[in-house]
């Protein structure tokens, strides 16, 4: 694992950022998986910062995002669906067509997961995956269980995520107490992943994560057997490694 260690929310963006506009800089075709929540949203502003600076070009490249809520149409303000297009797709000259992501409102949420797994492969896996961090230890929203679920899934959202989600909507009841989720084996797959963290808040996680035992209860540790892993984290969240 490589670990740059920023000074701020700001510095880790830009570095991120820059790594990402690396790897489009190495494969104009790259495939990009993505993640939400409030770490990546200063990495896809310096992204699209890039973009206009006419650094990088998204015309050829794939994005596949890690999870979306179960329940929640595209058009809700709190699906990640709408968070992808806020924040980044609406910025750049991605090829709409080119952008995956799970479908929240599919009838046959099993099926929807399967078919993901198997789009992934198709288009030849992912070459850099983005990761935030869960104040638990998860990874896209693989929580914390007594074994590693390898594939594309639905999962029970845990109440400590549901709780830390909560912030992002009008009243706790109205966070879905289900996501549909990239799995474990998924993540893994990809060829570079990039997580990055900011906060006293995911102190605990990124020790674990870092220099924890690889445990299914901890599901980001098992990043220490994935052969190109970089960290982009501020002083608070390496606090406790
Ligand atoms: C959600 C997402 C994760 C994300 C995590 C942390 O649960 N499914 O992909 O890493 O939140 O979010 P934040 O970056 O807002 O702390």
């Amino acid at each position: 694992m490589k670990i740059y260690r920023e000074k701020d929310y700001e510095a880790i963006s830009l570095r991120a950022a820059n790594i990402l506009t690396a790897q489009l800089v190495l494969k104009q075709n790259s495939v990009l998986g993505l993640a939400t929540g409030s770490s990546p949203i200063g990495t896809y502003k310096k992204l699209v910062e890039n973009y206009k600076a006419g650094e990088i070009s998204f015309r050829d490249v794939r994005t596949v995002n890690l999870d979306e809520y179960k329940g929640l149409k595209d058009s809700d303000p709190n699906s990640y669906h709408y968070f992808m297009q806020e924040n980044l797709f609406s910025h750049i000259d991605i090829d709409p067509e080119n952008v995956h992501l799970l479908s929240g409102v599919a009838e046959d949420s099993d099926l929807e997961c399967e078919k993901y797994e198997r789009m992934i492969r198709a288009i030849g896996g992912i070459d850099m995956q983005l990761l935030g961090i869960g104040r638990n230890g998860h990874i896209g929203f693989n929580e914390p269980d007594s074994s590693f679920t390898v594939n594309t899934h639905v999962v029970d959202l845990t109440e400590s995520t549901i709780e830390a989600n909560s912030r992002l909507f009008d009243d706790i009841s109205q966070v879905p107490r289900q996501a549909l989720s990239m799995g474990i084996g998924t993540i893994m797959h990809a060829k570079r992943i990039l997580l990055i963290a900011n906060g006293e808040s995911k102190a605990d996680a990124i020790a674990k994560v870092v220099a924890g035992p690889v445990t299914p209860e901890v599901p980001g540790s098992i990043l220490q057997l994935h052969p190109d892993v970089t960290i982009v984290a501020d002083d608070k969240a390496l606090s406790k490694l």
